[in-house]
């Protein structure tokens, strides 16, 4: 056989973890599976690979991520599998499979991995991504709908990451369905003017017409009926009460009545944790109820609930505020400001991250190390500034040069 010389390179929407990324990934990894375990999760680990059947009566024939983006095929015996593009199904398949739906009590289960979506690769969003995620059963009660949202914040805080909670409920079969005849009503007066896309949910799945991207029908959308107003009074009850107890541990959120999600399996409570730092891919973490999952699996009727942060995502968060941090670099002019060059360093590294060029340099020599070594500030002492009680201060992102008092450089963080 002929070997081909070309090299070959991963597939599009696909990277290796390596090097500083691998690093932050295993550090997320650790610290989030230490949150989750306080909160009394335990580890599960599920195939990446399943019946293609799954991911069809759970994520929804309707949804994008089964109608367009799944990697599926019938393996050599005749099998049709797909690689999973999300955990949840996996677990909820682990729970009936194992018939704890007959056997009752309360799992809570932890889990991190590799999803695969054929989506349209951008910054953020892969064909190949990790997810860390967390599935409860068994607790039909909305302080375990808070109980959720405040571990996730918990991971986002141990990261320093802000963001902004977006909330919804999405009504169950008492009112999820005339919801919907509804708004179908709504929508037909004007679904011409809509797009391919919506007018095709408009037959699979209405209510994903309220999330649809596409500006031209948002403008639309506008006076749309909303499903909040819509709820019926066991649901109304659970999301007021859901608001009471966010509001009183001080955890802020927006009402947003057109999020929907893009899984089907959602009912009552459905959030996103979105950040304004990460350009439009910006959820960096989804989930909610999903008290009929396990039913639309074979299972006995037991409530639902979870959520998945996109780790890269999440990550990007982290490298943006890592980048944020000075490193400063120090150095001397000539032999006779060493000493202080030492002292400064010394007393600039309680606070700041600082590198101490121990050698007397050229200013044109420090900046090249410094440059090497990633550090964004240059601050150099020689015989002018050790006499005149100054420092020479250099910016390597914006260029700009100054003299500043000692004092004010030591007392800035
Ligand atoms: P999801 O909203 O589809 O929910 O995904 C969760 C998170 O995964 C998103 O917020 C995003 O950060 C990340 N993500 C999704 N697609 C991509 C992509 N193509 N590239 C990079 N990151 C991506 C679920 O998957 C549900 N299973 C969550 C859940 C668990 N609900 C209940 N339990």
């Amino acid at each position: 056989m002929q070997s081909s010389t070309k090299t070959i390179q991963s597939l599009r929407g696909m990277k290796d973890i390596v090097n500083e990324d691998s690093i932050l990934f295993t550090y997320f990894i650790e610290n989030a599976s230490k949150i989750a375990e306080k909160y009394g999760f335990s580890y599960i680990e599920t195939p990446l690979l399943e019946e293609t059947a799954l991911f069809k009566r759970s994520v929804g024939e309707s949804s994008d991520i089964v109608n367009k983006e799944m990697y599926q095929f019938i393996d050599k015996g005749e099998n049709d599998v797909c690689l999973r593009p999300e955990g949840t199904a996996g677990v909820v398949r682990h729970f009936v499979e194992k018939k704890l739906d007959r056997a009752g009590g309360i799992y809570r289960w932890f889990y991190y991995g590799a999803m695969f979506r054929y989506e349209r690769p951008q910054k953020g969003r892969l064909r190949e991504f990790h997810q860390f995620g967390c599935e409860v059963f068994g607790v039909n009660n909305v302080y375990e709908d808070a109980n959720i949202i405040m571990l996730i914040k918990e991971i986002l805080d141990f990261f320093g990451i802000g963001f902004t909670l977006k909330l919804n409920s999405l009504g169950c079969i008492e009112c999820m369905p005339k919801y919907k005849e509804n708004l179908i009503k709504h929508i037909s007066t004007f679904k011409d003017k809509l797009c391919d896309d919506c007018n095709k949910r408009l037959l699979t799945n209405p209510i994903r017409i309220l999330d649809c991207k596409v500006e031209s029908c948002q403008k639309l959308l506008i006076n749309s009926p909303k499903i909040t107003n819509s709820l019926c009074s066991s649901c109304n009850s659970d999301f007021e009460k859901l608001k009471e107890i966010l509001n009183f541990n001080n955890i802020s959120y927006e009402i947003d009545s057109n999020l929907v999600r893009g899984l089907d399996y959602y009912n009552k409570t459905a959030f996103e944790f979105i950040s304004n730092e990460i350009g439009s891919q910006s959820a960096i973490a989804g989930g909610g109820r999903y008290d009929r999952l396990v039913e639309f699996l074979g299972g006995k009727s037991t409530a639902g609930i979870g959520f998945a942060i996109g780790i890269e995502r999440l990550l990007e968060l982290v490298k943006i505020k890592k980048q944020k941090e000075d490193f400063i670099y120090i150095g001397s002019l000539d032999e006779s400001s060493q000493n202080k060059a030492f002292e400064i360093a010394i007393q600039k590294r309680k606070n700041t991250k600082t590198y101490i060029e121990y050698s007397s340099r050229s200013f044109g020599k420090h900046f090249s190390i410094a440059e090497k070594l990633n550090c964004n500030i240059v601050a150099l002492i020689g015989e002018n500034e050790l006499k005149n009680n100054t420092i020479f201060i250099k910016n390597l992102d914006t260029k700009e040069e100054k003299n500043i008092a000692l004092e004010e450089f030591l007392v800035e963080k």
